[in-house]
């Protein structure tokens, strides 16, 4: 795989990989600034998209235009859906969906676009092989999941939805990217993986633990992303 597009949410979520890029330079598409450069070696296009599945999409359909990326990793934070992935665990995607889209007034499940061919948008093995080996590297501590990601505009901080995305989803984690990405890139056919550190517990304790936690899980998720990138 030649170039890689790496998208961030946040500031936060990218800061860290932009300092480690060597050989950069920016533009600006769609309110958004694109690094290119390397990192770790490896040829990079890293990216803050915005929050919400909006701006990811943008912003992964830019990356897969203008950049002519080979593969997009979505980097960032999560809330746990399962009572054994704890704070600071690492889930990787098998697949995305979404848990807000609602078209049951016409026969549709929860999470199916009306008219798509797909409930779920699949995640590159590939790539996610490499990052359960590197992630045993990286990060020696902490668990590795690999299972779907639930998206949604909404920061999930009750009990009652997060059963009922659970519910619908059968999510590992909630986020508010991942799954937009999922769907620009299986329809532009590009491989994809989400990286997701666990920030909270998408519960009624989701507005504490998220400020305490954030950074730490950022971290986890970051070096995982750098490894990648020195192992391809
Ligand atoms: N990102 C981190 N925690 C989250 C949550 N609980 N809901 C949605 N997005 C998140």
């Amino acid at each position: 795989m030649n170039r890689i597009g790496i998208i961030g949410a946040m500031e936060e979520e990218v800061a860290i990989l932009k300092e480690k890029m060597t050989e950069v330079s920016v533009l600006e598409r769609a309110g958004m600034e694109f690094f290119s450069g390397r990192l770790s070696g490896h040829e990079v296009v890293v990216v803050r998209s915005g929050i919400g599945k909006v701006n990811a999409g943008i912003c992964t359909q830019i990356l897969a235009d203008k950049f002519e990326v080979e593969a997009v990793i979505n980097t960032g934070i999560a809330g746990s859906l399962k009572a054994e992935i704890n704070i600071g665990d690492i889930v990787l995607s098998t697949d995305t969906m979404q848990h807000d889209v609602d078209a049951r007034e016409f026969g549709y499940a929860i999470g199916q676009i009306p008219r798509m061919d797909t409930l779920t948008f699949p995640a590159d093995e590939g790539l996610r092989s490499l990052a359960v080996r590197v992630c045993r590297e990286v990060n020696p501590d902490i668990q590795v999941f690999e299972g779907r990601v639930a998206s949604g505009d909404q920061f999930v901080a009750d009990h009652g939805t997060k059963e009922k995305i659970i519910q619908n989803t059968e999510g590992f984690c909630t986020e508010m990217e991942g799954a937009a990405i999922g769907q620009a890139a299986y329809l532009n056919k590009l491989p994809y993986l989400v990286i997701r550190a666990i920030s909270d517990k998408a519960d009624d304790s989701a507005h504490m633990d998220y400020p305490t936690f954030e950074k730490e899980a950022i971290r986890h998720s970051v070096r995982l992303v750098e490894g990648m990138m020195k192992a391809l």
